[in-house]
């Protein structure tokens, strides 16, 4: 069995009298490590995917299997158990909390297990040991989205899930933080998805999941993916 299993995920909206399919017969697998980009235009249903392997949203169909764990047949609390636990997010625009530092914001999430990394270590890793007690507001976007990552692997998450993490970025600073994203699929062995529109960062994949109008329109592998530093977008 593969790391991560979905099979026949179908999430649809009433709007009134018409049915809105955001994922329709979405299946695919993932490999625990595995640096994965998921691609689609706006409106293909990436977001609706990822927050459904997040446990941040249920899906009306199907199977998501984490781990062994099917965790479309998880109850609400135990989907908030496994959410907290188990998955880290990074966000377009970070979604720090204003009044902590980013040594705080990291914080926030170690509390939530008991097997958190060192904090001071994990924002050395991210290159901010020397802004941990600048809020927010003090930081630069890039640096902010540093931050957002030290707080998402900080809880050894099972993956790491970014959606449109350098979509706020300038070209430069985008690149820091995919390169961040890569060292932590290569070198602490940790499973990312990336959900993003921009087809250049396809390259940078191991696995890339190409989604239209709700569906999976293709799994490749890549068996060498391109190194962030000789990367073109
Ligand atoms: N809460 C919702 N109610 C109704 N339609 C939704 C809702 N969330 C998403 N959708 C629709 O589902 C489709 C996929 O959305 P989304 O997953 O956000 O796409 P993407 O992230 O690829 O831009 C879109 O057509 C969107 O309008
Ligand atoms: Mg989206």
């Amino acid at each position: 069995m593969a790391y991560i299993e979905v099979r026949g995920l179908g999430k649809h909206y009433q709007m009134g009298e018409m049915t809105i399919s955001a994922n329709k017969e979405v299946s695919f697998d993932i490999e625990k490590g595995e640096l994965v980009v998921v691609l689609g235009s706006s409106g293909a249903g990436k977001s609706t995917l990822l927050n459904i392997l997040g446990g941040m949203d249920y899906c009306d169909e199907g199977e998501v299997w984490i781990d062994g764990v099917n965790i479309a047949s998880l109850t609400d609390r135990e989907r908030t158990a496994y959410r907290r636990a188990d998955v880290g997010f990074v966000f377009q625009f970070y979604n720090l909390v204003a009044n902590l530092t980013a040594k705080e914001n990291v914080e926030l999430a170690t509390e939530l297990v008991s097997n958190g990394m060192d904090v001071l270590e994990i924002l050395k890793k991210v290159g901010l040991s020397h802004r941990m007690n600048n809020f927010p507001a003090q930081l630069s976007g890039g640096e902010q989205q540093r931050v957002a990552i030290a707080r998402a692997v900080a809880k050894r998450p099972k993956m790491l899930l970014c959606d449109e993490p350098t979509g706020a970025l300038d070209y430069q600073t985008g690149k820091q933080v995919l390169q961040i994203l890569q060292d932590m699929s290569r070198k602490e062995g940790a499973t990312v998805i990336i959900v993003t529109h921009n087809a250049a960062l396809a390259a940078i994949a191991d696995r890339i999941i190409r989604m239209r109008d709700a569906t999976v329109q293709s799994v490749e592998l890549q068996e060498h993916p391109a190194d962030i530093l000789t990367l073109e977008y």
